[in-house]
């Protein structure tokens, strides 16, 4: 079976970590989270991959090229402007032969069993299935209510607490048959939730709940980035520390990944689930915890970080204090003894001194 990934995006939660990159490229345990996601549907058996794109294409199209080198065919549906999510797939039909196929949102991380939910979905028929997760709080999605056996009945937009009946919302993981592509109007921007699924239903198709408990989160958010980190992280336990160079005094942690080259002086506290990517530099006595630093990220002496994100080649200059939930853009200088609030988003490529507090938000 062919799957379509949408990309087509733009991140703007997850600004500022997506000024310079596409979401689908962010790292996830240092490796780009598309990539993350094709080994995932490889694992399912899945290996002809539609990317439908947008927003910064030349980023992922360098960098997986063909597919090839994860064993697996990649094409690229480019489109002009969005088309929104099935208008997107409806783009990228030339791509698809006239076969069922799947499609997935591309901020996701899960560990659904893609296998099962494609044997249902041919042995009961359906015209299309969607993959559905439990979520706490579920008046802040769209949820799905269905009958026993799986027959879908209604979507609620963001219900109200009173009217919830179901905490099963869409997980953003669909099967469809080819024929459902002719309902979608070509060259116009069309969604799935708001658009396709309301026409089916109301049209009769049999439409299949595939409920599922297994893990699964979207990244379209900076707590929910940290939170996947978080996540896998402390599923992995005690990590090798070959690749980094680890002055004897400094103290570690939980569980740390380090990228090539990474330098550690002498007295520094790293606690995890913390990961560093490639050439980062912590000085002397520094404190990290429970934080995501992208590549090349300089951080000085008696600075502290904690459960916050660092973007590439940020420098953190000395006694910096970077508090809970911050969001570093990459290149940025945050000057010495500066104590950021909790939650602060800096740009890419600023100069951020005490001097700038509190920060104005982005033009
Ligand atoms: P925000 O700007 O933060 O809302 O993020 P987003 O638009 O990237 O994500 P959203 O959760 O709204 O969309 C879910 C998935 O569909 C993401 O993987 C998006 O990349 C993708 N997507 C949304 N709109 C389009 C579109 O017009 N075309 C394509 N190809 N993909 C889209």
């Amino acid at each position: 079976m062919k799957a379509v990934i949408l990309i087509g995006g733009q991140g703007t939660r997850l600004r500022p970590l997506t000024c310079n990159i596409p979401k689908s490229m962010v790292p996830i345990l240092n490796e780009p989270f598309l990539e993350y996601l094709l080994l995932y549907l490889k694992k399912h058996g899945i290996t002809d991959v539609v990317l439908a794109m947008g927003y910064l294409p030349d980023a992922i199209q360098k960098g997986l090229g063909d597919g090839s080198r994860l064993g697996m065919r990649l094409t690229y549906s480019v489109e002009p402007s969005p088309m929104g999510t099935a208008g997107a797939v409806k783009f990228a039909e030339p791509h698809l032969d006239r076969e069922p196929f799947l499609v997935f949102n591309g901020d996701i991380i899960t560990e659904i069993d893609l296998g099962a939910m494609i044997k249902l979905h041919r042995e009961l028929g359906a015209k299309a299935s969607i993959a559905l997760t439990p979520v706490d709080n579920p008046t802040a999605f769209g949820v799905v209510e269905t009958q026993a056996e799986g027959r879908i009945t209604r979507f609620v937009e963001k219900p109200k607490p009173e009217q919830v009946t179901t905490n099963m919302i869409n997980a953003g993981i669909y099967i469809l048959q080819p024929e459902v592509l002719d309902l979608i109007p070509a060259g116009s921007h069309y969604m799935f939730e708001h658009h396709l699924f309301p026409l089916l239903l109301h049209r009769g198709d049999f439409m299949l709940a595939y409920p599922s408990q297994e893990y699964w989160i979207d990244i379209g958010t900076p707590e929910k980035y940290l939170k996947v980190h978080h996540d896998l992280l402390s599923k992995m336990g005690h990590l090798t520390h070959n690749k980094a160079n680890i002055h004897p005094t400094a103290r570690l942690g939980g569980t740390v990944m380090f990228g090539d080259g990474c330098v550690i002086e002498a007295g520094a506290r790293l606690i995890g689930p913390l990961a560093l990517g490639p050439g980062c530099h912590i000085g002397e006595n520094a404190t990290i915890e429970g934080s995501v630093l992208w590549d090349h990220v300089i951080v000085r002496k008696r600075a502290s970080i904690s459960n916050s994100i660092i973007g590439s080649g940020a420098l953190i200059e000395s006694k910096v204090d970077i508090p809970d939930q911050c969001v570093i853009g990459d290149k940025t200088v945050i000057l010495e003894d500066t104590h950021l609030p909790a939650g602060s988003k800096v740009w890419p490529g600023l100069r951020v001194g005490e001097a700038d507090l509190p920060l104005k938000p982005p033009q």
